[in-house]
Parts: C-alpha cells; sequence; structure tokens
C-alpha cells in the first residue's frame, strides 16, 4: 500500500505548544475552523488544507484513507494534540479504519495522548438530539410518524451510507436520504457564479424531492463547502426549512468532549497556524469567502 507523507517544512518536539489541529481537502473547513476558535479562543490551532489533493469527494476509498492519514501525520508533527476532520469525506471514508488500525500504534510510537476526531458523530447527535451511545431498542416499537432527513454530500459520503447506518441505529423515526452532488464543491472553489451555483443546487433538490416524494423536513449540508451557500439551499427549499449546522454543531461536541478529557493539551496562547500542500497565496480569494477575511497560508 502506498505511504503518503507530506513534505514536512518544520517538525515540531514533543516539548513544543500543543494545539487542536483542524484537517479539510481544501478551505471549506474554515467554517468549522471558524467556529471552533470562537468557542476555544484561547487554544492554539493549526488548519491543515490538502489542496494539492483535492477534491476528495469522487477518489477512491483508499486514496481518502491515506491522504486523511497524511494529513493527521503532519498536524501531530507540527504539534497538534487532536486532529477534527472538518471534511465530511475523511470523516465518512477515513476516520473509523484510521482510529481502529492505524492511531493505536502510532499513539504507541510517539508516546503521546493523541486523538482524531471527525464532523459526522456531532452532526449525527445534532440530527437525532440524541448522545452517540444511544442506540435504539427495537423490540416491539411501532413507528408512528417518520421525519425526513435530507443531507447534500459529495459522492463519497453519500457513497458510504454513513448518516442512513448510523441514524437508522439510533432513531427508527428519522429517514435519510442523501444526495450527491459531483459538481458542487468544485464550482464553489472555482468560485463560479451565483446563478450558475443555484442552477446546481437547485436541481439537487428538485432530484430530492423527487426521489423521496415530497421535500425534506430538514436539511444537513453534508460537505463543508455548501456552508458558504447555505443561502441558496435555503432558497430552494420550502422556505423554514431548517439547516443542521456542522460548524456549531462539531464545536458543541469538541466542548463536551474536552471536558470529558481533559488530559489532552489544547495550548493557551491563541496561536493560529494555516498550512497548505497546495500553493500559498492561491487560495486568498477563497479564504475571503469563508473565514471573512485574508489569512497567511504556509506551504506544509
Ligand atoms: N470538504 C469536503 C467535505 O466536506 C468536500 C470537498 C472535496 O470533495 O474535497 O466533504
Amino acid at each position: 500500500m502506498t505511504v503518503i507523507r507530506f513534505r514536512c517544512a518544520k517538525r515540531t518536539s514533543k516539548a513544543d505548544a500543543m494545539s487542536i489541529g483542524v484537517f479539510d481537502s481544501g478551505v471549506g473547513g474554515l467554517t468549522v475552523h471558524r467556529a471552533l476558535v470562537e468557542r476555544f479562543p484561547a487554544a492554539d490551532f493549526i488548519y491543515l488544507a490538502d489542496q494539492a489533493n483535492a477534491p476528495y469527494g469522487g477518489r477512491p476509498g483508499e486514496e481518502i484513507v491515506e491522504l486523511t492519514k497524511a494529513g493527521c501525520i503532519r498536524l501531530f508533527e507540527a504539534g497538534a494534540s487532536v486532529v477534527v476532520l472538518a471534511c465530511n469525506t475523511a470523516s465518512a471514508i477515513a476516520l473509523r479504519r484510521l482510529q481502529q488500525t492505524w492511531l493505536p500504534g502510532y499513539r504507541r510510537e510517539t508516546g503521546r495522548a493523541l486523538n482524531v476526531l471527525g464532523i459526522i458523530v456531532p452532526t449525527i447527535e445534532a440530527a437525532t438530539g440524541l448522545p452517540w451511545e444511544h442506540e435504539a431498542d427495537r423490540r416491539g416499537e411501532q413507528v408512528q410518524k417518520v421525519d425526513v432527513l435530507g443531507v447534500f454530500s459529495t459522492p463519497g459520503t453519500a457513497g458510504s451510507r454513513v448518516f442512513e447506518i448510523e441514524i437508522d441505529k439510533r432513531k427508527q423515526d428519522l429517514a435519510v436520504f442523501s444526495e450527491p452532488c459531483p459538481n458542487l464543491a468544485r464550482l464553489i472553489e472555482q468560485d463560479a457564479n451565483r446563478a450558475v451555483l443555484a442552477a446546481e443546487i437547485a436541481g439537487h433538490v428538485e432530484a430530492l424531492r423527487r426521489r423521496i416524494g415530497r421535500h425534506p423536513d430538514r436539511a444537513v449540508l453534508g460537505c463543508t463547502h455548501y456552508e458558504i451557500v447555505a443561502d441558496l439551499f435555503r432558497e430552494a427549499l420550502p422556505p423554514g426549512t431548517p439547516l443542521i449546522h456542522q460548524p456549531d454543531s462539531t464545536a458543541d461536541a469538541l466542548a463536551r468532549y474536552f471536558e470529558r478529557h481533559p488530559e489532552y493539551d489544547l495550548g493557551s496562547s491563541g496561536g493560529r497556524r494555516f498550512l497548505t500542500t497546495g500553493t500559498p497565496g492561491e487560495q486568498n480569494g477563497l479564504v475571503a469567502a469563508f473565514w471573512g477575511g485574508p489569512l497567511v497560508f504556509e506551504a506544509a
């Protein structure tokens, strides 16, 4: 199996300040990063955008696993103690594999308290209103009314069926329908004009409506990129359709996690570093859209 490692510009020793790492295939994860920074202002953060390999959404699963592992290693080497996969595709396809087959050995090798967390568990907790540990007791249960959750995502996330499988285990009266949007993240990255994006989104909302037979009661924008066109989803969906907000759900879940796990050192000097496997500077236009202002990226 190919082992992908990013070129490591600066290796941080164990003695250096620890931080929260945030990983995404691109700059879409900045929407999640911003919510985390607001929630943990004193913590040190390091963000890695794997722009050299984005988009992840249509890649084979094994590649997504290897790329995500390489991203985690880069962030751990730069001082992260916890890496948050802000990318739905990486969370859906790589997270469990990495937690089960790679992370335990890597922890032993480095002798550090480290973890990798994802964005899907917090989203499902927000969608079901139930803690992750909850599994439905199905004995003799009669389901009277079913709410429908629509999930717009990359083909990788939709193909994993993670939302369908995990919600079905926990909440029988919530049916999930995923709508893969193969071009949307790329169009957003390319800064396509709003009319093009609106038409693309309206097409997916209509395709989902036809498949369900009606519009969903609630929706998840299950790709970090979609957050910046949330207004176009709101226009295409029936007025008032609630959207589950992944950045806030992830910040809420992380706050609960750190309360249970005080062993993780998150730093305390409010440091912010931004790394890209792509070319620093090229992401400037998009960063303004995702972050609301300029940021300086370094080569990873
Ligand atoms: N950021 C990724 C996600 O949330 C989507 C973009 C990509 O395909 O790389 O799934």
